[in-house]
């Protein structure tokens, strides 16, 4: 066994896939009841790999667009028309016996059939003077009409979303997703987000338009029980044994369970150790890892104000308990009135998640970087 498809940097494939049991039980039920769902999870915590997890238990064709780079409503609807497109090729032979149902839908936009390669493809143009919003709602409500015609039922995962919202500022595109999305009946939509704070409030602000629209999925850290078996079964597959339980351990607490950690980590440890490691060897390959994240880590730090900054180290020394008591501002020598907006901005910014009632750092190597670090002038 190669560690790599073991511990992925990537998406998470076959025996590299730790649990998720229910939280794939509940996206698989929402897909094939055609029901839309807004999962929520910080960056690199396995959001893609549930979703082409479910998508091939699902069996459904599916498609999947990614707005990182969209920077205005056309790239939006350019993204959108592209996976529309890419879906109805998916899931709909022969689309050209549907003329009637595309003639009678397609009212704005301009559908063509494409010979050049393959079997016909159906492909949407826009139309001088039709806009982004009313494009981008009725190739959706054409995709579900088509399904519909075909009595068969497609996901259309739509990730980045956030990006969507930041463009289009709560109006026009968003009003228009939500338009066609409660229409819908066998088309599901996933939608999904590296940034919570951002894609919570698209859906959980009742001034937005996607308000109440979905289902909501919120993807946790994989638990350590989960986490002991599938380890243990790596350990298995390489040396023949289970993991020693004080390195397990250390594992757990180095990493705080964050996916991307773990197997940034394991991957280290198991391409390293020809036997079973120590907790020794465990502590130099973490130590490897933040090394080699540590510039583009500290760079991300330099990025915050002084306040957040002093909350950051804050945390990685001390703790995310009683943040807000005057013992801790003073501490961090920020004034208790300016706590809370420094607090916020780093929950924007995926900085820091809180957890009950405490507050974590997101990205565990923070706390290496930043120990013993002190707070700072004024
Ligand atoms: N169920 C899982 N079991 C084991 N490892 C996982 C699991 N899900 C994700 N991972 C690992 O976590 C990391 C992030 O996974 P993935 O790319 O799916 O997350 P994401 O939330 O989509 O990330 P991003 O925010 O960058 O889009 C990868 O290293 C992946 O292999
Ligand atoms: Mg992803």
């Amino acid at each position: 066994m190669r560690p790599r498809d073991y511990f992925p940097l990537g998406k998470a494939y076959g025996d590299a896939f730790c649990n998720r049991e229910k939280e794939a039980e509940k996206l698989l039920g929402n897909v094939k009841a055609g029901k839309h769902t807004f999962l929520i999870a910080p960056r690199r915590y396995g959001k893609s790999s549930l979703c082409e997890k479910v998508f091939a238990m699902s069996q459904l064709p599916w498609s999947k667009v990614d707005f990182h780079l969209a920077i205005a409503e056309r790239d939006v609807e350019r993204f959108i028309l592209h996976g529309v497109t890419d879906l109805i090729g998916k899931s709909i032979s022969h689309v050209d016996k549907l003329t009637s149902v595309i003639k009678n839908t397609a009212k704005k936009l301009k559908p063509t059939f494409e010979l050049s390669a393959g079997p016909l493809r159906l492909e949407l143009g826009v139309s001088y003077g039709s806009t982004p919003a009313e494009n981008v709602a009725e190739a959706l409500l054409l995709l579900d009409r088509l399904l519909i015609e075909k009595d068969k039922q497609a996901i259309f995962h739509l990730d980045e979303f956030q990006e969507v919202g930041e463009v289009s500022k709560g109006r026009g595109i968003e009003g228009a997703i939500r338009h066609a999305a409660q229409e819908t009946k066998k088309l599901s939509l996933i939608f999904s987000g590296s940034n919570p704070h951002l894609i919570k409030n698209m859906f959980e602000n009742e001034r937005r338009p996607l308000y109440k629209l979905c289902k909501k999925l919120i993807l946790l850290r994989i638990s350590k029980d989960h986490y002991q078996k599938h380890l243990n079964k790596a350990a298995q597959m390489m040396w023949g044994k289970d993991l020693p339980e004080e390195c397990f351990t250390r594992i757990m607490a180095l990493t705080q369970r964050h996916p991307y950690y773990v197997n940034a980590l394991c991957d280290e440890v198991w391409s390293e150790a020809s036997t079973p490691p120590s907790v020794n060897k465990i502590q130099s390959c973490w130590d490897y890892v933040v090394e080699s994240e540590r510039s583009d880590l500290i760079k991300d730090f330099l990025s915050l104000s002084d306040n957040q900054r002093r909350v950051l180290i804050h945390l990685a020394n001390v703790g995310g308990g009683y943040l807000f008591s005057h013992q801790s501002a003073q501490k961090m020598s920020i004034p208790v009135s300016s706590l809370p907006s420094a607090i916020e901005v780093l929950l924007e910014k995926d900085f820091i998640e809180k957890v009950g009632d405490q507050y974590a750092l997101v990205v565990p190597a923070y706390k290496d970087i930043l120990y013993g670090h002190d707070y700072g002038e004024d």
